[in-house]
């Protein structure tokens, strides 16, 4: 598996997402756990959750508790996998997202992160989504009090846009290490973001990167052809054009069968020559 790197440290260049495996339309947890064990074994080593993937009021952190004991129920070394996850975004049980990212409340959740993942530090810890109701210095300010704090071992900030991602910069003294934004062939409007994290080096994941989970089957039009055109699934070119549009891009696909994710980890290792390219948008 090819590498990328997150601040200083080595992660595959494609990354599962939990998210599936914890929202509607979930599957059972034999079932999650086989999926992320099939990660392991193709050689991902980045594995992307969040707090608020879970269904009901009364499993907040479902996904981070799913990948602790797939982790901890893995046959083999599990010591330089970097499990990302988030705070900020609430599920009150109805089906929606809610925020909450004061500073208070975002050093309780990521508490409460620490001992379902069950580590000492959190390996890199994303604020969620900025908070309307929260100055974005202020939130932000919480995440650099846990990295002094040696709660966290990296920072990462999501659903930022060009502004907020040089704020955070500054307030985190130089410590951003990675930006999180739905960029997919569907949803383009995170390019300028793409483009400054390149600039400054810092790791981007786009999320949904194959469109979103009702989206992801439908891949069609230039993906289609190229993947014809090398024998593999739309899905597995669309990872490879994301590894292709920047060096600092890390694509983390959603998955909740092992088939899925195996195919989106073989993207990492399908070169797109210039042409194939030209077919891309
Ligand atoms: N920061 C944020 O605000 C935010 C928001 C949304 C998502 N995310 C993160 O981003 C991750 C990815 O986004 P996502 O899950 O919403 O959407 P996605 O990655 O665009 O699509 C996920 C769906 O793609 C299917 N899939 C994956 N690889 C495939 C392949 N090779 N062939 C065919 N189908 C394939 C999976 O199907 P199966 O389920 O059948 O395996 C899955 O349901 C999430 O899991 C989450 O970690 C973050």
């Amino acid at each position: 598996m090819r590498t990328r790197r997150i601040g200083e440290v080595e992660v595959s260049a494609i990354g599962l997402g939990g998210m599936p495996m914890s929202i509607e339309g979930r599957p059972d947890e034999e079932r999650s756990i086989r999926t992320i064990h099939a990660a392991l074994d193709a050689g991902i080593t980045l594995i992307d959750t969040a707090d608020a993937y879970h269904v009901g009021a009364d499993e907040v952190g479902h996904n981070e508790s799913l990948i602790a004991q797939a982790l901890a129920s893995y046959g083999g070394d599990t010591s330089g996998v970097l499990v990302a996850t988030k705070g900020g975004h609430l599920r009150p049980g109805d089906g929606s997202w809610t925020k909450n990212s004061s500073p208070d409340y975002l050093k309780q959740a990521c508490e409460a992160s620490l001992k379902r993942l069950g580590v000492e530090a959190i390996g890199l810890y994303q604020h969620h989504r900025p908070d309307p109701k929260v100055p974005y210095a202020d939130s932000i300010g919480a995440i650099r009090d846990l990295l002094d704090a040696g709660k966290i071992r990296m920072a990462g900030i999501s659903n930022a846009n060009p502004e907020q991602i040089r704020q955070a910069q500054e307030i985190l003294g130089g410590r951003l290490v990675a930006v999180q934004n739905q960029f997919s062939p569907a949803f383009r409007s995170s390019e300028p973001e793409l483009e400054l994290c390149t600039e400054l080096g810092i790791a981007f994941l786009p999320w949904s990167p194959l469109g979103g989970i009702s989206r992801a089957g439908g891949l069609g039009g230039g993906f289609a052809d190229v993947a014809a055109e090398h024998g593999v699934s739309p899905q597995r070119v669309c990872v490879a054009w994301h590894l292709a549009k920047s060096p600092v891009s890390i694509p983390i696909p959603g998955s909740s069968r092992p088939e899925t994710i195996i195919d989106s980890a073989a993207g990492a290792d399908l070169e797109l020559t210039a042409e194939d390219l030209a077919l891309l948008p």
